[in-house]
C-alpha cells in the first residue's frame, strides 16, 4: 500500500470514528433530556397532589380520603394534554432542530467514510493501485522476444502496463538506475501518455509507442523520442518473487526526457 493510500485510509477511518462518536453523543444527550423531562413531570404531579394535603384541615382531609376511596373503583381519569408555554415550545423546537442537524451531519460523515472505504477496498486486495502478479518471468520473456529479432510488449491488463526488455548493462548511464524499475532485464511501462493521458499503443513496424492524440513518440524502452510529451513514459516498481514478476502499480516513477537512449528508434515505418 502506497503512502497516499495509507493516508486516504486513515482519513476514512477517522471519518467513520467521528460519525460513530457523534451518534453516541447525540444518543446520550437525548437520553439525559428524556430523564430530565420525566422527573419534571413527576415532580409537578407530586407537587399538585401535595398542595391540598398541606393546606387541608383534618376533617377536610378525612373527607377527601373518603372521596378518594369511593372513586378508586372508577376507571382512571382521562389524561389532560399538557399545554406548553411559548418558551417551552421554543426549547422543544430547538432540541428537534439540533438533533436533526446532528443526525444529518453524522449520516453524511458515515456515508463519506463508507464510500471511501469501499473505494479503497479493491486496492488493498490487489488490482490496479496495488501489487499485480504479471506471471512467470521466463514465460513473459518468451512472449516478448520474437523469432525475427523484433519484440512484442507483454501487456498486463490488470496493471495497465506494457512489460518490455531493458538493457541492464547500460542502466548506470540512465535515470532508471537505483529506482527499482528494472528487474531481470525487464521494465514495466504505464500505458498512459505523459502528455495528456491518452492510452499509447504499440507500433510493431517502428518498434515504439506512438500516441494517436498529439503524436508523442517513445522507443521500445519507453524513452522519449518526439512530440509534446515532457518526459519518458512512467514506469512502475518491479519485484521478482519466486520466478514471477510482480508489478507495484501503487508506486509509479517518472523520469526526465532520456538523453542517453538504450534502444534504437525507429526500426521501421512509423504508424503515425
Ligand atoms: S496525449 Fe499523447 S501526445 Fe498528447
Amino acid at each position: 500500500m502506497s503512502i497516499g493510500q495509507a493516508v486516504a485510509l486513515g482519513i476514512a477511518l477517522v471519518v467513520v470514528l467521528s460519525a460513530a462518536a457523534i451518534f453516541t453523543l447525540a444518543y446520550r444527550r437525548e437520553a439525559e433530556t428524556k430523564q430530565v423531562g420525566t422527573l419534571d413531570k413527576a415532580a409537578r404531579r407530586r407537587s399538585r397532589r401535595a398542595a391540598p394535603v398541606v393546606a387541608a384541615t383534618a376533617p377536610a382531609l378525612e373527607e377527601e380520603v373518603d372521596q378518594v376511596e369511593e372513586t378508586d373503583t372508577s376507571p382512571p381519569a382521562k389524561q389532560e394534554p399538557i399545554e406548553l408555554s411559548p418558551a417551552e415550545f421554543g426549547e422543544a423546537r430547538r432540541q428537534f432542530l439540533n438533533r436533526a442537524t446532528g443526525a444529518s451531519f453524522g449520516a453524511f460523515l458515515a456515508f463519506f467514510g463508507i464510500t471511501s472505504l469501499a473505494f479503497l477496498w479493491p486496492r488493498l486486495k490487489g488490482g490496479f493501485g496495488g501489487k499485480v502478479d504479471a506471471g512467470d518471468i521466463a514465460e513473459i520473456k518468451a512472449a516478448i522476444f520474437q523469432p525475427d529479432g523484433s519484440i512484442e510488449p507483454f501487456y498486463v491488463a490488470e496493471a495497465k502496463t506494457f512489460v518490455v526488455p531493458f538493457d541492464e548493462s547500460v542502466i548506470s548511464e540512465t535515470d532508471f538506475d537505483g529506482i527499482g524499475v528494472v528487474v531481470e532485464g525487464l521494465t514495466g511501462l504505464f500505458q498512459k501518455c505523459v502528455h495528456l493521458g491518452c492510452r499509447v499503443p504499440w507500433c510493431a513496424s517502428s518498434q515504439g509507442f506512438e500516441c494517436p492524440c498529439h503524436g508523442s513518440k517513445y522507443n521500445a524502452a519507453g524513452e522519449y523520442e518526439a512530440g509534446p510529451a515532457p518526459r519518458n513514459l512512467d514506469r512502475f516498481a518491479l519485484e521478482a518473487v519466486d520466478g514471477r514478476l510482480v508489478i507495484n502499480t501503487g508506486s509509479a516513477r517518472d523520469t526526465p526526457r532520456a538523453k542517453r537512449k538504450t534502444v534504437q528508434y525507429p526500426q521501421g515505418v512509423n504508424c503515425l
